[in-house]
């Protein structure tokens, strides 16, 4: 089971515990006729597994891994640690998480754990321990589900152990206290610290007032790092047991939740694998491919699992929107295309009872005789027909363009006492996939981290930190030839979130070309304040604004702002690109969304010497290769973007159409909204 490297895993989290043991007989059954070959047993089965303290009971998952791997189901085996049981916590409520009030996270719900307990450490080690020493030769299990969702729930501790634990890691980050007091900025409001013991996480500060922006993007650092070193100690108790057996957790990475730094993160694992759920209206697609593609950046295009997303509604928003009809398949597929070779769900059947029993799932409460499921086994023999065409361990063809996305900005950004709470990063790099999308381009979503300087074309959106050395890349990109886009609201601070002197965007002012003196918000919540502005190129712009007050010489205007004299921002350049070194910059003064940037996006591209047009697709079909290192094995994915019907011509033979079809052999493609293509190429 173990060397089938050639088929793509299809499968989702099993949770064989909710049902009677005569249930799974019929699971079996339905996940052969559906062609799933891989599921996730046992997340959330502590209780199950340790009934009570030291006490295990293997026999019942043993006898459904069993029935699974003779079934030719390969397994990927949990260590169950997410949850931990009430037996746990009645006798050590002392592993329970605060919040920043200092209320206790009762258990009722899952991961009610702090991360920094060593209390809960060593019971989830022992869990780890025991699971892989049973489960040490059993060749149905493939790989390991180390915990789940790390920080989905318990990201943010405020308890005393999480407080002795930030102390510690703010030492080993800064050695001194001076470093510190000097990173945070102490100076201000006299927060000087006279050693680490006297550091407190962001706690509760009374409301409207404004916590120091260091102390909390430092305890964003540590947090995360603080599950890291969780999940490292879960990782290496089982890597000892289990040599040769691949771990993973699965990250959430879509474009809106930004929790950890899973570009640190994916340095630890032995494959990355990703859980993300759908945004629904109009940016679903869009959203979709654009996580998926930052996924793929983060596994450095090496092949990732989709380890979880939903046939159809979650239930977890407030509305819980449906799929439209073609989008299970289509969501699939398009998660493939951006590098996935494993497609799972959570769950597989749908729950009677619990918090999730409105969650869809593979088998519906309809049962078997069901669209979804009629859909699930239309999915599974498609992806059986990419298997056996090679599409396995083919990777995303890279693009020419790539737009990065950074967590610290993020998380800088998001913070309070800024310009305007309208504006973050991450809304800005998703405008520009879809703008680039609308343009015919399919971007690559790159970390910072990530060598984006092996891009002809790249864009920083809203890249609010920029370190020293992250402005000499930029420099370097530019100056060797690069095509550099950036946009407003970046490189305004360094790493420690101090602002770069001089005029915005300080340490690369004189690589775009333009010098801001101020920002110039927009909103609605005063009469007579400004809420757009105008472009002389016919786009507007909203949320924020640059005053920019002068530009180099070498620096010439695309656009300018069209406005009232008394909003002191008539004739500001908006739009501009400059010459510098070997390369271009061009400078986007303002957030002009998605569609103000895909309109002004043909111009810019012009005037940076940017020629697309070989790019191939339309605004209405996302386009998108993954092929073999030899190109032997290459495959063109189609997806229709719009609400009308969609034309491609395919280069090869068509070896999956969902909602699409074909009028004449090795003519034009017809593809329905919310369908897609799949071309090998000959
Ligand atoms: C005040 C405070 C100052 C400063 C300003 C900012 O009233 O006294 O310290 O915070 O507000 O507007
Ligand atoms: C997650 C969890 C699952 C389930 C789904 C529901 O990401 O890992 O256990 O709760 O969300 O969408």
């Amino acid at each position: 089971m173990k060397d089938d490297k050639t088929r793509i895993w299809y499968g989702g989290d099993y949770n064989p515990d909710q049902w009677p043991e005569e249930v799974w007989a019929d699971d079996i059954r339905l996940m052969t006729r559906a062609g799933v070959n891989m599921v996730s047993v046992g997340i959330f089965s502590w209780a199950r597994i340790e009934p009570s303290e030291g006490v295990f009971d293997f026999g019942w998952l043993d006898r459904v891994i069993d029935m699974l791997g003779s079934a030719g189901i390969a397994v990927d085996l949990a260590t169950a640690t997410a949850s931990p049981p009430m037996w746990l916590t009645q006798a050590h409520p002392e592993v329970l998480w605060k919040d920043y009030r200092g209320d206790t996270c009762w258990p009722g719900a899952r991961q009610h754990w702090r991360p920094t307990s060593r209390v809960f450490l060593r019971y989830a080690l022992d869990l780890c321990r025991a699971m892989a020493e049973h489960y040490k030769d059993n060749d149905y299990i493939v790989s390991w589900h180390v915990n789940n969702e790390y920080g989905c729930h318990n990201r943010f501790d405020y308890s005393d152990d999480a407080m002795y634990a930030f102390q510690r890691w703010c030492e080993r980050r800064y050695s001194t206290i001076g470093a510190l007091n000097d990173a945070w900025g102490t100076s201000f409001w006299s927060q000087g610290l006279n050693d680490f013991s006297q550091i407190i996480p962001p706690r509760f500060i009374g409301d409207g007032n404004f916590i120091n922006p260091g102390l909390l993007l430092d305890f964003k650092r540590f947090s995360s790092d603080a599950l890291k070193e969780f999940y490292k100690a879960e990782r290496d108790v089982l890597a000892e047991i289990t040599p040769g057996r691949p771990l993973t957790t699965n990250f959430m990475v879509s474009a809106s939740g930004t929790g950890l730094d899973y570009d640190d993160w994916a340095d630890e694992v032995d494959f990355v694998s990703n859980d993300h759920y759908f945004t629904p209206g109009s940016g679903h697609l869009d959203e979709l491919a654009y996580s998926s593609s930052l996924v793929d950046g983060i596994s450095r295009k090496q092949p990732w699992f989709l380890m979880e997303h939903s046939t159809g509604a979650v239930n977890w928003r407030p509305i819980n929107y449906r799929k439209q009809p073609g989008q299970l398949v289509r969501d699939s597929l398009a998660h493939l295309a951006m590098g996935a070779d494993a497609i799972c769900y959570f769950q597989w059947r749908q729950s009677r009872a619990g918090a999730e029993k409105f969650h869809t799932s593979m088998v519906p409460h309809a049962g078997e005789n069901s669209q979804d499921f009629r859909d699930v086994c239309e999915l599974g023999a498609d992806l059986q027909r990419l298997s056996d065409e090679g599409l396995t361990g083919t990777r995303l063809v890279k693009s020419r363009v790539a737009v990065v996305f950074d967590w610290q900005s993020e998380w800088a950004s998001e913070h309070t006492a800024t310009p305007t709470q309208q504006v973050r990063h991450w809304t800005e790099p998703l405008d520009w996939f879809t703008a680039l999308a609308d343009n015919g381009i399919t971007p690559d979503v790159v970390p910072l981290r990530e060598h984006w300087e092996s891009y002809e074309a790249v864009v920083l959106p809203s890249v609010y930190l920029l370190s020293a050395q992250d402005s000499r890349r930029v420099r370097d990109y530019v100056s060797g030839g690069g095509r550099l886009f950036v946009t407003y609201y970046t490189g305004i601070s360094d790493e420690n979130d101090h602002v770069w002197l001089g005029g915005y965007p300080g340490s690369i002012s004189d690589v775009v070309g333009v010098r801001s003196e101020e920002f110039a918000p927009m909103g609605s919540d005063f009469d007579g304040v400004m809420d757009h502005l105008r472009l002389t190129n016919g786009t507007v712009a909203h949320d924020l604004a640059d005053w920019i007050t002068s530009v180099s010489e070498t620096t010439r205007i695309l656009a300018a702002y069209e406005a009232d004299p008394w909003t002191g921002m008539n004739g500001v350049p908006a739009i501009t690109v400059n010459d510098f070194g070997r390369g271009r910059a061009a400078y986007v003064g303002c957030r002009l969304g998605r569609e103000g940037l895909a309109a002004s996006l043909p111009s810019m591209l012009d005037a940076m010497g940017l020629d697309m047009s070989a790019q191939g697709a339309s605004a209405d079909v996302l386009h998108v290769e993954r092929c073999d290192e030899s190109d032997q094995r290459h495959f063109d994915f189609y997806f229709n973007r719009g609400h009308g019907i969609a034309t491609v011509q395919p280069l090869g033979d068509v070896v999956v159409a969902s909602l699409a079809r074909m009028r004449a052999p090795g003519g034009p493609v017809s593809i329905d909204p919310n369908g897609v293509v799949v071309v090998k190429r000959p």
